[in-house]
């Protein structure tokens, strides 16, 4: 590895500008505004693979957004590596809370700052630079397939379709994905479980239209104000999910398992001191880093009706809107979460409005073993990187496509992220540190060449 690394000390600049090449793309997946953009970036992607040395780079179109899939297959008996990735980013508004334009990415103070940044533009292109890096010094380990899809951020729905057409092309011995976080950096960690998610929006109706908040206020149920009264009461006063059934299928851990996972570090006054609180709150019974990991939830993302612009107009709206999700965790499955929200939903509306329930995207939960040959070769490859071995946590995210690949591929994920949890995903001033980007470039050849003598029995 001496050489490899010394080729990354040599590189290390061209390795950064050409990520910020790709991060100057605005591959906005949710904004249809941006559709050109993407497809830029999917080019961007392709030329970049072939650069890097894959071999069968190409574009594969979809009835969204496309996946880039490329790889190199050295040798049919080693085992092979399929990496997963996304090119495409959040919507980056508010805007105006960007201390520097989104898309016009500037390193500051060792971090870079823009969005995709580290969700997932840095994290996939590290697996991209690796490549490289391995094959002009030590040559693969392993076989490589590489799969980068534009549609992550909107529910992957085509790459599934993708994934069921294309099961031959894609088999492979694991999945390797770089789109989560690690405690700190001197704190390396493993995510070995996902969140699964139910996404839906509601929609109350009152009166055939706005009214005049003096003439009728107080004869008419106003909608908002019954949004509010429905969604306040979804949880208990232990701050407990008041859906019939909802915890049904959920996987209580043992007592061991939950210590096992409180070994963590998590410092609850700097959780506290980086979010500007003075109080947590959640589901009673569990602790901070449980409530966001091994439970489930259901927040408001959104809510809106009536007046919202400048100054005040007096109006009783007709409706009111609010965007719901839910995050679940094994056994949940997210359709029949979705069902029982609607018939709750509907079931508890009072007679003086009209409720619809429409169901967004979702996906399952998933949990990855620590006892595989691939979670030994990749706390190896951290713990090499690191000089420290990583600590196996569970993640309060989803990335729904990891359940899909053990369905329809058989294949176990690890989830090897490099991000911080602050490195403010989905929010202004993403960013991702310089050293992250680095030390991932550097990981992933350890991992190949772990995950290689580990599956031979050598290691
Ligand atoms: N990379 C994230 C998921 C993530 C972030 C997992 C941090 C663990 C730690 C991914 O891009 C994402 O944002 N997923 C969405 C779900 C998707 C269906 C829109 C999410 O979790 O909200
Ligand atoms: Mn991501
Ligand atoms: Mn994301």
């Amino acid at each position: 590895m001496e050489k490899a690394e010394a080729y990354i000390e040599a590189h290390k600049e061209r390795f950064l500008e050409e990520l910020l090449g790709i991060l100057r793309i605005p591959s906005v997946s949710a904004d249809p505004a941006y559709k050109q953009e993407v497809q830029r970036c999917a080019e961007a992607v392709r030329d970049r693979l072939i650069e890097a040395g894959a071999d069968k780079v190409e574009i594969c179109p979809t009835a969204g957004h496309p996946i880039v899939y490329g790889e190199k297959i050295i040798d049919p008996d080693l085992p092979t590596v399929l990496v997963y990735g996304h090119y495409d980013v959040q919507p980056p508004d508010p805007l105006e809370l960007w201390a520097s334009p989104p898309f016009e990415p500037v390193i500051k103070d060792g971090q870079i700052y823009a969005r995709g940044s580290a969700d997932d533009k840095g994290q996939f292109y590290m697996h991209v630079k690796a490549l490289e890096v391995m094959l002009k010094n030590d040559g693969l380990a392993c076989n490589a397939k590489f799969m980068i899809e534009g549609e992550e951020e909107v529910g992957s729905d085509n790459l599934a379709l993708f994934v069921k057409e294309n099961k031959d092309r894609l088999k492979a011995d694991v999945v390797l994905i770089s789109d989560t976080a690690m405690i700190a950096n001197d704190v390396p960690s493993i995510n070995t479980g996902l969140r699964g998610l139910s996404y839906l929006e509601v929609e109350v109706t009152g009166p055939n239209r706005d009214l005049h908040s003096g003439v009728y206020g107080g004869a008419v149920a106003n909608p908002i104000n019954v949004l509010c009264d429905l969604i306040s009461s979804l949880h208990d006063k232990d701050r407990r999910i008041t859906i019939p059934g909802f915890y049904d299928r959920v996987v209580e851990l043992s007592d061991a398992e939950r210590k096992a996972l409180a070994e963590a570090p998590f410092d609850l006054e700097e959780f506290k001191r980086d979010l500007g609180i003075e109080e947590v709150l959640g589901e009673k019974g569990y602790s901070s880093d449980e409530r966001s990991t091994i439970r489930p939830t259901l927040d408001v993302n959104g809510i809106w009706g009536g007046y919202i612009g400048e100054g005040a107009k007096t109006v009783l709206p007709s409706k009111a809107f609010a965007k719901i999700s839910m995050r679940l965790v094994p056994d949940q499955k997210s359709a029949a979460i979705s069902k029982l929200f609607k018939e709750h939903f509907e079931r508890i509306a009072p007679p003086y409005v009209n409720v619809e329930v429409r169901p967004h995207h979702g996906g399952e939960a998933a949990v990855t073993p620590t006892d595989s040959v691939a979670y030994k070769a990749a706390s190896l490859a951290m713990e090499e990187t690191f000089g420290k071995a990583p600590i196996p946590t569970r993640g309060g995210g989803s990335i729904p496509i990891v359940a899909l690949f053990e369905q329809e591929l058989g294949l176990k994920t690890i989830l090897f992220g490099f991000g911080l949890d602050s490195n403010a995903i989905h929010s202004p001033n993403e960013h991702f540190g310089v050293f992250n980007y680095i030390q991932g470039i550097r990981a992933i050849p350890r991992f190949y060449k772990h995950f290689a003598a580990v599956s031979n029995g050598k290691s």
